[in-house]
């Protein structure tokens, strides 16, 4: 398999963390290496066992291989600037998440919670299987809504390409070029983020 020469960005832990956790970055070029049906469904796989309240596993996936109807059509619900790069993956998903409980009644409050954990999962098999993974928000999402005729107790959230690590970032305009090729990773500290007490607006 082709692989890049920046698979391992420099990322500066102040703690020592998995490794595929350390590794993971989101690439905007891909090998053409096609993706198996059987790889997809390992990484719904990952996402399938992902927690969630109440084990109500709201996540919905539209999926399609490149070369497919349903790859094109999700590629046509992305904005312009993610059409750009995305044509380079070799999968696309259509993310969403359901809205509600109890048979309608009730709000599921943590729905989109769930659906970043079923995602935390399918990225970490991902990167397992040398795979990057770039998730969108950049979508039109009532388009997105319409074309894949989810009902109104949906939301779509985002898209995601996948494609195994390499590509030639020469694929890519000159801004992204440089983006892809920037070795440093950032990331805010934990004191901005986490408090052992009180909240405080950093
Ligand atoms: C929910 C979500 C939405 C995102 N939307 C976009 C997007 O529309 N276009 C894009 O190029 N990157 C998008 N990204 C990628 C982020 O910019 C990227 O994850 C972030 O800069 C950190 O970089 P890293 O993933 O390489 O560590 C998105 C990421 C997430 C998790």
């Amino acid at each position: 398999m082709e692989k890049t020469s920046n698979l391992n960005k420099d990322t500066p832990v102040n703690h020592s963390i998995l490794e595929s956790i350390k590794n993971r970055w989101s690439p905007r070029v891909f090998a053409h290496t096609p993706i198996s049906e059987q790889d997809a469904k390992k990484l719904l796989e990952a996402g399938r066992w992902a927690p969630s309240a109440s084990n109500l596993q709201p996540w919905r996936v539209i999926w399609g291989l490149k070369g497919s109807e349903t790859y094109d059509r999700i590629f046509n619900c992305l904005d312009e600037f993610n059409q750009s790069w995305a044509g380079n993956s070799q999968m696309l998903w259509l993310n969403a998440f359901k809205k509600t409980m109890n048979k309608g009644e009730q709000e599921n409050f943590h729905a989109l919670h769930d659906l970043g954990l079923f995602m935390g999962n399918v990225v970490h098999q991902a990167n397992s299987m040398e795979m990057g993974v770039h998730q969108m928000a950049g979508i039109d999402f009532k388009k997105a809504q319409r074309e894949f005729q989810f009902t109104e107790d949906y939301h779509v959230t985002t898209a995601v390409a996948f494609g195994y690590f390499g590509g030639d970032p020469d694929d890519l305009s000159a801004d992204l070029k440089e983006q892809e090729l920037k070795e440093t990773r950032e990331r805010k500290s934990q004191e901005e983020f986490a408090f052992n007490g009180n909240f405080q607006n950093k």
